[in-house]
């Protein structure tokens, strides 16, 4: 697409230099990204992107309540991986999307979970009690990523140990989602295992009696769902699952250990747990860029965005919108930013959100019982095209209640 012109229409988009998946922009907070292009306005062209950048809290909710002209058949940035997708709910409009949804909420509702949240919370409290007695451990592979990993593969009832082809094929799924860069270019044979195995290798019969997994086999067996959606949807649970939970448990430890003052206030008062996600989750957001077709014309805070036009929904900028969050670059557990845009928001909104406030609360209540202080020690941050996560997290000085 040519860069954008003046129309009788609408405004042109001011532009802005800035790739969303660059190396540099990957690699630095990005708070100062998303401030540069909300200060341009809520409608930014990205040339480098070839996509408008929709930027305020206002904006991007308005358009995600609009998922006819901004259609997920573009919610990734490259058409093979749109091509991949379709068939998951991620990547269907209405009135596609209404079916492929029901079956996975059926499976990842509040109902559907509740069964498992003592199990969780158990899980989650011997997990930090053998952590802590260590003086120092890696809060990501100890923590952030052992505890998903573990309670995602009880959950499809996978009986066999995936953990080592899990990881790297939920990365490379997000990495996938972005441009055709180096980093997505070598993901898709990683990636392309994941599906083999969803698709062609796993037997559901093999799956643990009593499973989500199992229960959604049983219902292809039935007929209720096609063979085809039980590939999709476990494939989604572990692709989706994974990265952002893993990268939320990392920013969780990231937050508190920075601000000690609030881990205080969390100790003192563990129903605080659920606030204190909600604002780790709006402060640090950890997939903050989705993407969306413009089907028709449209104008969004008064500039034109062209029918066809690659959009990205900037989540992370919209929940650093001073206009909707007072001070938002303050870390305050207290705020209870409940509409804060980490899930996404609309028809789309996280489908397992459920699942991960289950275990994000769970682990977080566990560590403010069990933990009376701690330190960050040295922070590496791991570049993904579309999550944000830690390689590795020292935590140190751990002082047990
Ligand atoms: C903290 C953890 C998580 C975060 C921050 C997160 C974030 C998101 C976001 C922002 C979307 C919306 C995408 C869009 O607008 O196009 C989404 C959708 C989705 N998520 Fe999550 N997610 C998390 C955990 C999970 C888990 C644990 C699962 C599965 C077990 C899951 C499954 C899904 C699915 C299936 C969708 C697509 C829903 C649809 O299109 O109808 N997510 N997630």
């Amino acid at each position: 697409m040519s860069a954008p012109s003046s129309t009788t229409t609408g405004i042109t988009a001011p532009q802005s230099d800035i790739d969303l998946f660059s190396d540099e922009v990957l690699s630095v907070n990005d708070d100062a990204v998303f401030a540069q292009l909300r200060e341009l306005g809520p409608v930014v062209y990205l040339p480098a992107n070839d996509a408008y950048a929709i930027t305020h809290y206002g904006e991007v909710r308005a358009a995600l309540s609009d998922p006819v002209t901004f259609s997920s058949k573009a919610v990734a940035f490259n058409p093979q991986m749109n091509e991949i997708l379709s068939g998951t709910s991620l990547a269907a409009d209405p009135p596609e999307h209404g079916k492929l949804r029901a079956i996975l909420t059926d499976n990842l509702s509040p109902r559907a979970m509740r069964g498992m949240k003592d199990d969780i919370n158990a899980s989650a409290r011997q997990l930090v009690s053998e952590l802590i007695q260590q003086d120092s451990f890696d809060g990501m592979a100890d923590m952030a990523v052992a505890f998903p990993v573990s309670v995602v593969l009880d959950l499809i009832g996978v009986q066999g140990d995936l953990r080592e082809r899990i990881l790297p094929w939920g990365e490379a799924a997000f990495n996938l989602l972005g441009p055709l860069n180096e980093r997505a270019q070598a993901s898709f044979p990683v990636a392309g295992e994941l599906f083999k195995w969803t698709h062609e290798e796993m037997q559901g019969a093999d799956l643990a009696e009593g499973s989500i997994g199992r229960a959604i086999f049983e219902a292809s067996e039935r007929g209720d769902i096609s063979p085809e959606s039980f590939g999709y949807i476990v494939h989604q649970i572990l692709a989706a699952g994974m990265d952002t939970t893993i990268t939320t448990i990392g920013n969780a430890l990231v937050l508190l250990g920075q601000h000690p003052e609030q881990f205080q206030k969390l100790r003192e008062d563990v129903s605080l747990v659920p606030s204190a996600l909600a604002e780790v989750l709006r402060l640090r957001t950890p997939a903050p860029v989705f993407g969306r077709r413009a089907t028709t014309d449209v104008v969004v805070g008064g500039t034109l965005i062209p029918a066809g036009s690659q959009v990205a929904m900037c989540y992370g900028a919209a929940n650093m919108d001073p206009q909707k969050f007072e001070n938002p670059d303050v870390f305050d557990i207290t705020r209870n930013a409940v509409d804060h845009i980490g899930f996404g928001y609309g028809i789309h909104s996280c489908a397992g959100q459920g699942l991960a406030k289950l275990e994000i609360n769970g682990l977080l209540t566990a560590w403010a019982q069990q933990v009376e202080d701690y330190r960050i020690g040295a922070v590496v941050p791991r570049l993904n095209n579309f999550t944000r996560p830690y390689e590795s997290i020292e935590i140190t000085d751990i002082r047990r209640a």
